[in-house]
């Protein structure tokens, strides 16, 4: 059956941004995330710690924590290396979360790591992180397919996974970075992972919509026993090293899909609606969710 709550994690911020190539101003993104707290969204992941080289919309990462002051000292950040925490440390903040790759090419083209090596970086970020008592997400990319690889083995995916959690992280987020997954693949994924000792309640699933096939992806890891999913206010996003990876799965999309279901999510549609065409302005263009055209076309 279908679970009574789920938890939204918001990456708009992060993920939604990421790849926008003019840079949004500071005020503008501490508006944003500020905003999507008070719409109610529990977790909003608010930026990276990232090479500022690699993503250049996100290298205010340290002004923008320290604008959200105490407040976001709660929100995850992400951090690839040891140099990504001492950030985040030295801003003490409690949640980080690192991101690894299902294939060798995309651990290469994001990480400048071999598949192998990337578990070499992350292995100090997690233990510092969970001895310093933050909290760690991992990220999986890449696990429905590849654009460099095509399609990637559910195996291949689960070994990714185990590796993530062996060195300590709390919960995976099974990402599908270029939106090419279908429902009976999630089916399948979801409970590959079952079958390796890794039930639903650790995972998170991150969908992007390419394809058009999230809401339909997320409505299997429901029926799967899946609790927690990623969403992007408005749909924004796309990772900028992975060729063909377009928007998030809109957060407006999922909670209509979630409110009709019966299903507590607790987020207030009208704000988060009024939130992204407030953003979608700031870019100079319409937001690509059929929720927030919906909504704000009247
Ligand atoms: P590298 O060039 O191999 O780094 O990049 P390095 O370790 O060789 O260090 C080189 C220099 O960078 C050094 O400085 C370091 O201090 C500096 P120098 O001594 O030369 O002056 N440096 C840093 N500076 C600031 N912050 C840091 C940092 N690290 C090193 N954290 C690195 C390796 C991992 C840093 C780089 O590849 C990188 O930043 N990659 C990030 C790419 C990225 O952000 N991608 C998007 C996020 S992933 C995603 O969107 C997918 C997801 O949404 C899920 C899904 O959809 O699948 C999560
Ligand atoms: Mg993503």
């Amino acid at each position: 059956g279908l679970p009574e709550r789920v938890t939204i994690y918001e990456v708009g911020a992060r993920d939604g941004l990421q790849n926008e190539q003019e840079v949004v101003p500071l005020q503008v993104k501490e508006q944003f995330v500020r905003r999507l707290l008070a719409a109610g969204l529990p977790i909003v992941e608010a930026t990276s710690f990232v090479h500022p080289r690699w993503v250049p919309q996100l290298a205010d990462a340290a002004d923008l924590m320290a604008n959200l002051g105490e407040t976001g000292r709660d929100l995850p950040v992400l951090v690839p290396n040891e140099r990504g925490l001492d950030r985040a440390l030295e801003l003490d903040l409690r949640h980080v979360a690192v991101f690894g790759s299902a294939t060798e090419t995309f651990a290469q083209r994001n990480l400048n790591r071999s598949y192998d090596e990337q578990f070499a970086m992350f292995e100090p970020v997690v233990r510092r992180a969970t001895d310093a008592g933050l909290t760690v997400r991992a990220y999986v990319s890449m696990c429905f397919g590849d654009p460099w690889e095509g399609a990637v083995p559910i195996d291949q995916v689960v070994e990714a996974g185990r590796r993530l959690l062996d060195l300590g992280a709390g919960e995976l987020s099974l990402g599908d970075t270029i939106g090419v997954g279908t429902a009976g693949h999630v089916t399948a994924l979801v409970e590959a992972f079952g079958a390796a000792g890794i039930g639903p309640e650790r995972l998170a699933l991150h969908f992007h919509d390419t394809y058009g096939q999230a809401l339909s992806n997320v409505q299997a890891g429901l029926l799967a026993g899946v609790t927690t999913f990623d969403a992007s206010a408005g749909g924004l996003g796309g990772c900028p090293y992975a060729q063909s990876a377009t928007g998030n799965l809109a957060t407006e999309d999922l909670v209509w899909l979630l409110t009709g279901l019966g299903i507590e999510h607790g987020v207030d549609l009208d704000a988060l609606v009024t939130t992204s065409a407030w953003m979608a302005e700031h870019l100079g263009r319409s937001s690509p969710s059929a929720v927030v055209r919906a909504m704000s076309s009247a």
